[in-house]
């Protein structure tokens, strides 16, 4: 897995210490309210994990599974619910969990439905990674460890063709490794 790596972006040890930071300010927001996390399936597990760890506060855990890449690197453009029913957050302070911000059309999607659906008492939306970018779908994150470049990234929960979602750094790989067979095929 390491060969295939161009650059590291984030080290282990860095991505710690901005969680540090981050569980702080979150802590101190929600201080007193009800918090209900809903962490967003697969690629969060790792910086959910890491990040509630650090939250100093009471909190309900839920996830929510949603489709909107096919293994690559291009969206599918349609996000697919792959449970029927959204979890209970009626009159609670709702924190979406995700890996990465791209163009919004995911975290914006659930956000809508859980607003739309499930009458919560607020909604914010917590990302690891911010690209920078024109976003097609409008849509603030209110928490965001790093800001980085419109690339493609993996590690640390984020995967291309589900593979290096166990690096326990933040990279990009290296360009012939998108063309090469994958190892499953
Ligand atoms: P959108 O475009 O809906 O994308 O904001 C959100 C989801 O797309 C995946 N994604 C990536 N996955 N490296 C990845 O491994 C990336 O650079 C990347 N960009 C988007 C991710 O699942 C995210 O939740």
């Amino acid at each position: 897995m390491l060969n295939d790596i161009e650059r590291t972006l984030f080290h282990e040890q860095t991505i710690l210490r901005r969680l540090d930071e981050l569980a702080t300010q979150i802590t101190a927001d929600y201080l007193g309210r009800d918090l209900t996390v809903i962490a967003v399936l697969n690629g969060s597990l790792f910086f959910m994990a890491d990040l509630l760890r650090r939250i100093q506060l009471p909190l309900r855990l839920d996830s929510i599974s949603v489709s909107s890449y096919h293994g690559g690197r291009q969206s599918a453009g349609v996000v697919t619910f792959e449970q029927a029913s959204l979890p209970d957050v009626t009159a609670r302070h709702v924190l979406i969990i995700d890996d990465i911000l791209d163009t919004g059309l995911t975290l914006r999607a659930i956000r809508d439905r859980l607003l739309n659906e499930a009458n919560p008492a607020s909604i914010r939306i917590c990302v690891l990674l911010r690209k920078e970018k024109p976003r097609a779908h409008e849509l603030e994150a209110d928490y965001v460890g790093f800001d980085i470049g419109n690339e493609f990234v993996v590690g640390y929960g984020l995967d291309f063709d589900e593979r290096y979602r166990n690096l326990p750094f933040i990279g990009v790989l290296k360009p012939e490794v998108f063309s090469a067979p994958s190892p499953s095929t």
